[in-house]
């Protein structure tokens, strides 16, 4: 991994091509302040163009994050609030050319959980606690959560979890739909994920993610013409000669991302 950034709010190490992310501010349970978010957005740009990184995964040590830092938010007027909101930097996330996994123990909340929200997908511990507070601060999740929760499980469960505040765990959220799937370790099953996905050709995954996130904001025609030129543009491309050519050779194909 080329990243020679130093960050004092994130932890990033490379694990055969998967970039694993630890937040770390434990004393505040990974509440996300300004100077974190600056550090994930600069980190994602330097992981876009890392030729060694093909999948990063998010975690936190006990806790994934128990939301946006309050105490920096106290005093924001609204202009503030503005420039303090994490949209953009979520926005990057959601959008990142490469799989993105959230590995989720402890709380989740508000912010933080809106930020596993971006990611392709949530693996949870079974005693992890998972919820938008917010309406308890007198506000809503404004880091995209009333956007991409009713995408994610429909409108009327997530108008009951931000409306109530309240929390869900274990089975509860995976029937819900908010986590993908349910492990002891989190973090060890998302690393095997990601490992898995390290193997399969980047520019498919690339331009099957992009269809799927446009999925939910494009109408049906529009989806399939933008599903047909990606796919078709595929053909351009070595690893799509590499996948058929092994597949009749009877041997594993070896994906180079381009
Ligand atoms: N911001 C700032 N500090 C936080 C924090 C947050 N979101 N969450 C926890 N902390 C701090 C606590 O203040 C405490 O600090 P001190 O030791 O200095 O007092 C420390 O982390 C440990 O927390 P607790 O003592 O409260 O731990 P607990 O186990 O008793 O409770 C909790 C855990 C239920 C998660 C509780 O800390 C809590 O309710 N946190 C706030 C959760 C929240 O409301 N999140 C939404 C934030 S708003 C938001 O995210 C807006 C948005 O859409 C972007």
């Amino acid at each position: 991994m080329k990243t020679n950034m130093s960050y004092e709010n994130i932890i990033i190490r490379n694990e055969n091509s998967v970039a694993i992310i630890n937040l770390d501010r434990p004393k505040s349970l990974n509440a996300l302040n300004s100077e974190l978010i600056d550090e994930l957005d600069r980190a994602f740009d330097e992981l876009a163009v890392d030729p060694e990184v093909r999948v990063v995964v998010i975690t936190g040590e006990k806790n994934f994050a128990a939301g946006a830092d309050i105490t920096n938010m106290v005093e924001l007027s609204p202009d503030e609030a503005r420039s303090f909101a994490f949209t953009p930097t979520f926005n990057k996330i959601a959008n990142f050319p490469k799989p993105v996994i959230a590995a989720i123990e402890g709380f989740a909340l508000g912010g933080g959980m809106e930020l596993a929200l971006c990611c392709d997908i949530r693996i949870a511990a079974p005693g992890a606690k998972m919820g938008f507070p917010e309406i308890n601060l007198g506000i809503f999740p404004g880091a995209g959560g009333t956007q991409r929760l009713p995408r994610l499980i429909g409108a009327s469960k997530a108008k009951k979890l931000i409306f109530t505040g309240s929390m869900v765990e274990g089975e509860a959220a995976l029937e819900l739909g908010l986590v993908d799937s349910l492990a002891d370790n989190p973090l060890e099953e998302a690393v095997k994920l990601a490992g898995k996905l390290a193997g399969k050709a980047p520019i498919a995954l690339k331009l099957a993610k992009e269809c799927i996130n446009s999925a939910g904001d494009v109408d049906l025609q529009t989806g399939t013409k933008i599903e047909a030129i990606s796919w078709s543009g595929l053909f351009a491309t070595v690893d799509q000669r590499e996948g058929m050519r092994a597949f009749i050779e009877k041997r594993k194909a070896v994906f180079v991302g381009k």
